[in-house]
């Protein structure tokens, strides 16, 4: 822990460098658009070097291009999240690219747009194996190689994106919010695991409310079609009143948050559910 020396000669913390994540290495899925590219550019911004990861573009193609013309370092594969051998390959790259794993992000996620009434059997699982199988894989193979012992092995910081709607009810996101539940759940159950077993490793999970990314567009268009909302003006109107502060969520909201929960500044932030969503699950 670095520490600065105030104008009377006391040592005082430096603050500002325990957001830092300089010499560590950080893997965000779903990091091809929206929320996932922002996260990857903050992390990279505050000194991480990044294994960007989709399933799409490349894996990931252009937002590492970002990071490199920002001065980061980062690589990316295609790395579908619910695909176990692929993720044992994406710590891999980690591993052999940077030389260690300290923070994963699994951020990679789709939503339902469906009534429950309405919802398929195969799309409602789908939503569960991309939401939840994924992030589940994804703390499994990041708790194996960051434990002591493992092929990272000095301990680490796990963010798991979850959403307001595991902690309220979303018409239409019956799926989804069954999903993101079952990430909150399982954050908690893995932070117990390896705070007790000594693996070094933080969980957390993050819950924004509505961001207008690709996913966020969707969920206005779902509005729509399922006839809830007449118009888009409408549909905006509708979610905008669920948000006490007035906004829409930004990807640097939410990408804020990630730093705090990857860097020392959240050292003793385990288990946590943190809202990033003007107010909704507030109000
Ligand atoms: N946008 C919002 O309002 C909002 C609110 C709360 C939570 N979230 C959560 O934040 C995360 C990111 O959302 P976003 O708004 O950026 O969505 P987005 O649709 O813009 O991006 C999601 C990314 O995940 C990737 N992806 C989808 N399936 C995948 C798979 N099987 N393997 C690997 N990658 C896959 C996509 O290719 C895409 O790049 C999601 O988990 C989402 O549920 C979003």
């Amino acid at each position: 822990m670095s520490s600065l020396v105030r104008s009377n000669g006391a040592d005082a913390m430096d603050y500002l460098n325990r957001f830092r994540l300089d010499g560590k290495v950080a893997l965000v899925t779903g990091g091809a658009q929206g929320l996932g590219r922002e996260i990857a550019l903050a992390l990279s911004s505050v000194g991480a070097r990044l294994v960007v990861t989709d399933i799409a573009d490349g894996g990931g193609q252009a937002t590492v291009e970002a990071i490199r013309a920002a001065g980061g370092e980062a690589v990316c594969a295609v790395h579908d999240v619910t695909d176990e051998p692929a993720w044992e390959a994406a710590v891999a790259t980690a591993v052999s690219a940077f030389g260690s794993l300290d923070v994963l992000v699994n951020n990679a996620g789709v939503e339902s747009g469906s009534l429950v009434r309405d919802c398929s059997v195969e799309q409602f699982r789908q939503i569960q194996d991309i939401n939840v199988t994924g992030t589940f894989l994804g703390c499994k193979h990041a708790i194996r190689a960051m434990s002591p012992g493992g092929s990272a092995g000095r301990g680490g910081a796990i963010v798991n994106m979850s959403s307001a709607a595991a902690l309220v009810g979303v018409i239409a996101h019956g799926a989804y919010g069954a999903s993101k539940g079952a990430v909150r759940s399982l954050t908690k159950a893995a932070a117990v695991e390896c705070g007790r077993l000594g693996a070094g490793v933080r969980v957390n999970s993050l819950h924004p409310g509505l961001i207008l990314t690709a996913m966020g567009e969707q969920l206005l268009d779902g509005l729509i079609t399922l006839g809830l909302a007449p118009d888009r003006a409408a549909a905006e109107a509708a979610l905008l009143a669920l948000h006490p502060l007035g906004r829409f969520g930004e990807p640097v909201d939410v990408a804020s948050a990630v730093i705090y929960l990857a860097s020392d500044a959240a050292g003793w932030v385990t288990g946590a559910e943190l809202s990033i969503d003007g107010g909704v699950v507030a109000a």
